[in-house]
C-alpha cells in the first residue's frame, strides 16, 4: 500500500520535525480488505450516495483553507504547559486527518475501475482530509515544529481493519470530530477573549467536511444489512462506540491544559462531545450506548484518572520492566470499568427509529 501511494502534496518546511510519541492512544494509519470493498452492493442506497457525490463534487470548501493575515505574527507569547498542551493537540489532530487522507486515497484508487462512484467518493474525501491536514500542519510550522508527512506515510504501521470495522470506525470518527470542532467554535464564537490563535476560526466550514464524509460513511453502513440488522452488529457497533469514547475522553483529560486556556472545561467538553456523537450514532447504528446512565461517564472518569496515574508512571526514572509491571494493575482496572460500561443496558437505535417514523 505504501510505495503505491502519491507523494502527499503537504509541505515539510520547518527544521524541527516532530517526531510521534507512540502510546495506544496515538491515531493509527489504517489498511483494509480493498477486494471486498470493491464488491458492496450499494444500491439500497444509491439515491443517497448520489446526491452525496454531488455535493462532494461542488466543493463549498475550495477556497476556505487559506490562512489569513492574521496568522502572520509570532506566537512566542504562548509559552509553558499552554504551548505544549496546544502542539500536542495539533499533532494528534494532523496525524489523524492524514490517516484519513491516506485511507481513502488507497481506497480511491484500489477501487478505480471496480466501484467508479466509491472510488470518485473516496478521491474527494481525500481531497478534504489533504486540506485539513497540511493546514494542521501549517499551524504547527507557526509554532516551530511540522510533522513529516512523508516520512511518515512510509515508516509507520499500519493496522489491518476489515471494511466493515473500517466503515464503523471512519463513521465515529467523522462524526466525533464534527462535534470536536464545532463545540470549540460555538464556546469560541460567545468568548472570543479565549481565542488565542486564528485556527478555531475555520473550524465552522472545516466540520461541515467532516459531517458530510461522515453521512456518506452512515450510507455505506446502511446499504449493507449485516452491519444493522444482526445481532453480531449491535455488539460491535457498541464496542467501536465505546472504544472510541474511552479514547477521547483519556486524550482530553491528558491536554486538559489546552481546553483550560480555550476557557471550556475539558470534563465538560469530553461530556458534550459524547452525548452528541452517541445520539448522532442512533441515526446509523442499531444499538448505541446509554450515556445517561448514572455509572457511564462515572466509570469513564475513573479510566482516565488511572490512565493519568500510569502517565506518572511512565514520567519515573525507573527502569521500563518495572514501569510495566507497576501499570498492570490500573491497566487490568481500566479494562474491568470499561467492561461494565459494554454490559449496560443499551439503546435500541433500530426501535428508536420505527417510533419516528
Ligand atoms: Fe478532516
Ligand atoms: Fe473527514
Amino acid at each position: 500500500m505504501v510505495n503505491s501511494l502519491p507523494q502527499p502534496t503537504l509541505e515539510t518546511t520547518e527544521a524541527r520535525t516532530k517526531v510521534i510519541k507512540e502510546n495506544i492512544l496515538t491515531p493509527r494509519f489504517y489498511t483494509t480488505d480493498f477486494e471486498t470493498a470493491a464488491e458492496l452492493d450499494l444500491s439500497s442506497q444509491d439515491t443517497e450516495l448520489q446526491a452525496m457525490l454531488t455535493e462532494m463534487r461542488a466543493d463549498y470548501n475550495r477556497h476556505h483553507f487559506v490562512r489569513d493575515e492574521s496568522f502572520n505574527q509570532s506566537w512566542d507569547h504562548i509559552t509553558g504547559e499552554a504551548r505544549q498542551a496546544f502542539v500536542d493537540y495539533l499533532e494528534r489532530s494532523c496525524v489523524s486527518e492524514f490517516s484519513g487522507f491516506l485511507l481513502f486515497k488507497e481506497l480511491s484508487r484500489k477501487l478505480k475501475g471496480r466501484s467508479p462512484l466509491l472510488s470518485e467518493m473516496f478521491s474527494l474525501m481525500a481531497r478534504d482530509e489533504a486540506r485539513h491536514a497540511g493546514f494542521l500542519n501549517k499551524a504547527m510550522a507557526d509554532f516551530g515544529c511540522t510533522m513529516d508527512l512523508g516520512y511518515l506515510t512510509k515508516n509507520r504501521v499500519y493496522t489491518f481493519f476489515p471494511i466493515e470495522w473500517v466503515i464503523y470506525t471512519v463513521y465515529l470518527s467523522e462524526k466525533i470530530g464534527y462535534w470536536r470542532y464545532i463545540i470549540i467554535y460555538r464556546h469560541l464564537e460567545k468568548h472570543p477573549e479565549n481565542q488565542f490563535y486564528p485556527l478555531f476560526r475555520y473550524f465552522e466550514s472545516w466540520c461541515q467536511d467532516e459531517n458530510r464524509h461522515g453521512d456518506i460513511f452512515k450510507a455505506l453502513l446502511r446499504s449493507q444489512s449485516k452491519l444493522w440488522q444482526t445481532r453480531r452488529s449491535r455488539w460491535w457497533s457498541r464496542f467501536f462506540l465505546l472504544t472510541v469514547f474511552a479514547t477521547h475522553t483519556l486524550t482530553v483529560h491528558e491536554r486538559s491544559e489546552f481546553y483550560h486556556t480555550l476557557g471550556l472545561d475539558p470534563t465538560e467538553f469530553d461530556r458534550e462531545v459524547i452525548r452528541q456523537t452517541n445520539e448522532t450514532a442512533a441515526r446509523a447504528f442499531p444499538s448505541v450506548l446509554n450515556t445517561d446512565h448514572p455509572q457511564f461517564f462515572q466509570r469513564l472518569h475513573h479510566c482516565s484518572d488511572l490512565n493519568l496515574k500510569m502517565a506518572e508512571i511512565d514520567r519515573t526514572s525507573q527502569p521500563k520492566w518495572l514501569k510495566v509491571l507497576r501499570k498492570v494493575p490500573f491497566q487490568l482496572a481500566i479494562v474491568g470499568h470499561l467492561l461494565r460500561i459494554y454490559l449496560l443496558k443499551p439503546i435500541d437505535a433500530e426501535a428508536l427509529r420505527e417510533t419516528i417514523r
